[in-house]
């Protein structure tokens, strides 16, 4: 059970039910749970993503490893600072409330290697006012180096393109297995109301559903529910064709292809997030919750060898935070209490039951011999 909706909230959810029940009825009656979730997170001023909710932070719904604590943000300037060496500029998608890029350019500023410019893409505008809100708050010559673009730059990146949480806010799709082959999962309405309905799969997901799970190691029984982000793969290529030179540096909670289609994840990864409730019923709470789910690496890998990029690091969140200082950086704190803090941030950034093992770093690299301390202590790459 997640907390009971305010009156405003309820008349949101409603009007975006309203929103999406026209959407079915115009599709024919189903829509598929890919273009659902599109609207349920990016429906222009209703979607989770584009309207005016919280979203992240102590009084939103979520909160990432980068609101969490600048220990994180610190640990992937150091990385940056490797790559960015010679020079170069930052691309971050989806900043969410701006203070990774905040304490990225701080730490950045402290090792005397800012960025020429580091550009935030955003898809929604009520994030892009807090960016704008968080970066404002910098010294002006850090400040002065964020732009914000509504699309990707027509002059490819030479350095960074960093991303957190932004692979598994892309729309999926669902599926249920019968008889061995993906059925899928969409929405219908019984009167006014969404109800969950699997209809034929389409050609595009019938033949990756026969190409992926060919190379599964065990196979799967029917009433398998499970999702396939075929979003992902032109993701990363349109991000790829952005990369002149240098690293694209991706963090989300994910598995490789073999461990995310296991046997026994029967119900898929699919999650929904209200004021800090878990849970799986994506079709309650309408524009208030927000929808993720988690990220098959082996996809994201073969999609940037498809775009020319090579997959230089593979490794859990763990062992790119250690790899990248963060113990140094829990005892460089001032004092007892700034200590304490700084290890109680530490703690759930690296614990396996925290966010330590689900989320994983991932290096893609084009003509780029930097060195990789993030994925100097752990390469998982066979793994994909
Ligand atoms: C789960 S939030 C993570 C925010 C932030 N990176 C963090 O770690 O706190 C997902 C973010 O990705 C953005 N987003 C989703 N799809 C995107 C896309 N195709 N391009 C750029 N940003 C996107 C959302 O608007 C949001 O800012």
């Amino acid at each position: 059970m997640t907390p009971p909706l305010s009156a405003e909230e309820a008349a949101h959810s409603e009007a975006l039910a309203a929103h999406i029940a026209a959407a079915v009825r115009a599709g024919g009656g189903w829509l598929s749970f890919e273009r659902f979730m599109a609207l349920a997170l990016y429906a222009p001023g209703l979607g989770y993503y584009s309207a005016g909710s919280i979203k992240i932070g102590a009084g939103g719904d979520f909160v990432t490893a980068p609101q969490m604590s600048d220990l994180f943000s610190r640990c992937v300037a150091a990385q940056c600072a490797e790559v960015l060496a010679d020079g170069g500029e930052i691309l971050e998608f989806g900043a969410g409330t701006g203070r990774m890029a905040a304490a990225v350019l701080t730490e950045l500023a402290a090792r005397g290697c800012l960025p020429q410019r580091y550009a935030i893409l955003e898809v929604s505008a009520d994030l892009a006012q807090r960016q704008r809100r968080c970066i404002g708050a910098l010294p002006a010559p850090l400040a002065e180096r964020v732009v914000w673009l509504d699309r990707l730059p027509e002059r490819p990146v030479q350095g960074v393109i960093l991303a957190n949480e932004v692979l598994d806010a892309l729309p999926c799709r669902r599926f249920v297995l019968e008889a061995g082959a993906p059925r899928e999962l969409g929405v219908a309405l019984e009167g006014t109301r969404l109800v969950e309905r699997a209809a034929p799969a389409d050609a595009a997901l019938t033949e990756e559903w026969a190409r992926l799970s060919a190379e599964l190691p065990a196979p799967l029984t029917d009433g398998y529910v499970s999702e396939i982000c075929l979003q992902a793969g032109p993701w990363v290529g349109s991000a790829a064709d952005a990369l002149q030179r240098g690293m694209m540096l991706l963090f989300d909670y994910g598995l490789p292809r073999a461990h995310y289609y296991h046997p026994q994840r029967v119900a898929g990864t699919l999650r929904c997030h209200y004021k800090h409730r878990v849970h799986d019923d994506p079709y309650v709470n309408l524009g208030v919750q927000d929808l993720t789910a988690w990220v098959d690496f082996t996809r994201i890998a073969e999609s940037a060898v498809a775009a020319g990029l090579d997959v230089a690091g593979f490794a859990t969140q763990a062992a790119f935070l250690l790899g990248t200082g963060i113990e140094r950086l829990v005892a460089e704190a001032g004092d007892a209490l700034e200590h304490a803090r700084r290890a109680g941030e530490a703690r759930r950034l690296l614990l396996p039951g925290e966010m330590g093992e689900a989320f994983k770093a991932m290096a893609l690299t084009r003509q780029c011999d930097a060195p990789l301390p993030g994925f100097a202590l752990q390469d998982l790459r066979a793994s994909l």
